[in-house]
């Protein structure tokens, strides 16, 4: 079976090829071009292509795909928001993904965020390395005590809410269906109380029409002075130029953000050398109390054996004609 991988980055190879021998019968081809309409004849000759979060799997891709004989698409990822589900439907092509892979990874990463901005972690690294020891600007909060917000507790959401707890915090919640495995020491609450009592909000809800701009400057509002935000979901969960008019009310101790609205085309690219024309990203980084990374909390060696595994397990599936809870068509 042959399969090729777009958008291979070093990693992906790295994680992959631990599978050869489990799966002799696989053949991957990896190349560094994004799956679209323009790349995807490339899969000519190939039985299932696989991809990832920016590849568009849209009409345009499917038809081409479906044209030259690849009826399978391998998602690599949880997410299947660039995947024209209808489409491939009609087209008879099956369309896998990767729901889980390991919530740990996302959810520690949103606590790393959150000391980070807390303590200010950026700038007191850079300060050591420049032979300044003074404590300025870099003063936080315990976070022993004080209460965790979490919105979304499914497979990350709960996670983080044990960290929280791990943490001495008291930890309250907000979620369209309640999670029972929680009941023992989460505080289920409306969104608008969680706004208000929260000291830390993190953010695990999918991104939907009914969330999108959820974090806006009407519900900035709400939350408490000195409060600490943390998006690792979707970057559109939060509507970045209210979240800069928030910051520049003093609402915020610190936001951290593994996602953000304009990251599609930074995304695993490096734009070191160009200039930044109308970037939102750019002003936000301008604060002392925002950090950003790029969407990383997948970026761990258990989730990316995770991803890798599943993968091939979904391809053999599909050969096979079986359907599990990994189908997206
Ligand atoms: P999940 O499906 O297990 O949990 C999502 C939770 O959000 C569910 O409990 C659901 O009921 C809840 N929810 C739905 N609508 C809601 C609303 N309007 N308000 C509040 N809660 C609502 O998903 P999982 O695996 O926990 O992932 C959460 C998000 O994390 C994903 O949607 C994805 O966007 C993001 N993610 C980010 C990664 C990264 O690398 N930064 C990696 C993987 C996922």
């Amino acid at each position: 079976m042959k399969v090729l991988f777009y958008a291979a980055k070093n990693y992906d190879k790295k994680s992959f090829e631990p599978f050869e021998e489990q799966y002799p019968d696989v053949a991957i081809d990896y190349i560094d071009h994004e799956l679209e309409p323009r790349t995807a004849m490339l899969a000519k000759g190939y039985d299932a292509i696989c991809a990832f979060v920016s590849a568009d799997v849209g009409a345009e891709t499917l038809t081409i795909l479906h044209d030259i004989g690849v009826n399978i698409v391998l998602m690599r990822c949880a997410g299947f928001n660039n995947v024209d589900i209808e489409k491939a439907k009609e087209l008879g092509i099956t369309v896998k993904r990767v729901p889980a892979y390991s919530p740990e990874a996302v959810a520690e990463l949103a606590m790393a965020l959150a000391l980070a901005v807390n303590r200010r972690l950026y700038k007191a690294y850079n300060k050591v390395r420049e032979n300044d020891y003074t404590l300025k600007g870099l003063r936080g909060v315990n976070f022993h005590g004080k209460t965790a917000g979490i919105v979304g507790t499914g497979k990350i959401g709960a996670v983080m809410c044990q960290i929280c707890r791990g943490f001495g915090m008291k930890v309250i919640a907000y979620d369209v269906y309640e999670n029972p495995s929680l009941k023992d020491f989460v505080e289920y609450v409306s969104f608008d109380e969680l706004l208000e009592r929260s000291d830390l909000i993190s953010l695990h809800c999918p991104l939907m029409d009914s969330t999108y701009h959820l974090i806006n400057l009407e519900t900035i509002k709400k939350m408490k002075d000195g409060v600490i935000l943390v998006n690792t979901s979707r970057g559109a969960l939060v509507d970045t130029a209210e979240l800069i008019e928030g910051i520049r009310l003093n609402k915020f101790l610190g936001v951290g953000l593994d996602v953000y609205e304009e990251e599609t085309g930074n995304v695993y690219e490096d734009r070191s050398d160009e200039i930044m024309m109308h970037s939102v990203t750019a002003r936000l980084l301008a604060f002392p109390n925002v950090m950003i990374t790029s969407h990383q909390g997948f970026y761990t060696m258990e989730a990316l054996a995770a991803i890798a595994e599943t993968t091939l397990d979904n391809l053999m599936d599909a050969v096979n004609g079986v359907h599990t809870a990994n189908d997206v068509t």
